[in-house]
């Protein structure tokens, strides 16, 4: 059964989420977190940030996945995506690096680094709260349409529209990475809960086709209509076509 939460905006999106979060780690403070990158969980990572200077929310037990990475790009790299979660988040809490895991975009055997980490997944129970942002085409981590619903953490291509998407980070478009290594479909399924955030008119179509469209991977995040306690999270802009 999915749960659609519709805000008012952007910041009260964030809040929402931040507080399924905190409430997460309150009950259960050695929880499993799955976490995204990109602009829409920014402000739910600030808002928590906040949480846990003001009334000290306490990630010393917590243990974070996060879902995706490009491919050979070094951590210290400002684009790579373990540059964004310490820099906008994990550098402000009081999470252990020990508990930090993001796949390797630098293993050299990518197949190998995915079955790694699934295993390290399994090993700590599974990921209890799994938050997620969507691409336009409704693509979840780098999940892109007509991916294999039974994949695990693997080797993806990215689509063009992504490309062109995440080319707004980058100075020019041919400096975006091709391929990443991302949890797949099925490991994000696994999650005990998953919260998907999703905010303004570019996303509607994909938000759309997430909540109302038939369970099909050309739109990967419908798959989440079959997850057994799954949140989706949005803005007015974002559920404009619901
Ligand atoms: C990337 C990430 C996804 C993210 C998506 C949307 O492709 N791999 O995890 O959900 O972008 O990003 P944004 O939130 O910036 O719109």
């Amino acid at each position: 059964m999915m749960r659609v939460i519709v805000t008012n905006s952007y910041d009260e999106m964030s809040t929402e989420a931040a507080k399924i979060v905190a409430g997460q780690i309150y009950l259960k403070p050695d929880s499993v977190l799955g976490l995204a990158t990109g602009s829409t969980p920014l402000s739910m990572y600030k808002k928590l940030i906040a949480v846990h200077e003001m009334i000290g929310l306490d990630f010393s037990q917590v243990t974070t996945f996060n879902l995706d990475e490009y491919i050979g790009m070094a951590p210290d790299n400002p684009q790579s995506y373990h540059y964004f979660m310490h820099h906008n988040f994990f550098d402000f809490i009081n999470i252990k690096p020990e508990n930090i895991y993001i796949p390797d975009g630098m293993a050299k055997d990518i197949v190998a680094e995915g079955k790694r980490y699934d295993a390290l997944i399994e090993a700590k129970g599974g990921i209890d709260l799994q938050i997620l942002g969507i691409g336009q085409n409704a693509h979840i981590g780098f999940n892109e349409p007509d991916i294999k619903f039974e994949a695990t953490t693997h080797k993806v291509r990215l689509d063009e529209e992504t490309i062109q998407a995440n080319s707004r980070f980058f100075q020019t478009e041919e400096e975006v990475p091709r391929y990443a290594i991302s949890m797949g479909i099925k490991t994000i399924m696994l999650a005990k809960k998953v919260v998907l955030l999703a905010n303004g008119r570019n996303k509607a179509e994909a938000i759309y086709n997430t909540v109302c469209g038939s369970i099909s991977p050309s739109a990967p995040a419908s798959i989440l209509q079959l997850h057994r306690d799954a949140t989706v999270i949005v803005d007015k802009e974002a559920a404009s076509l619901l």
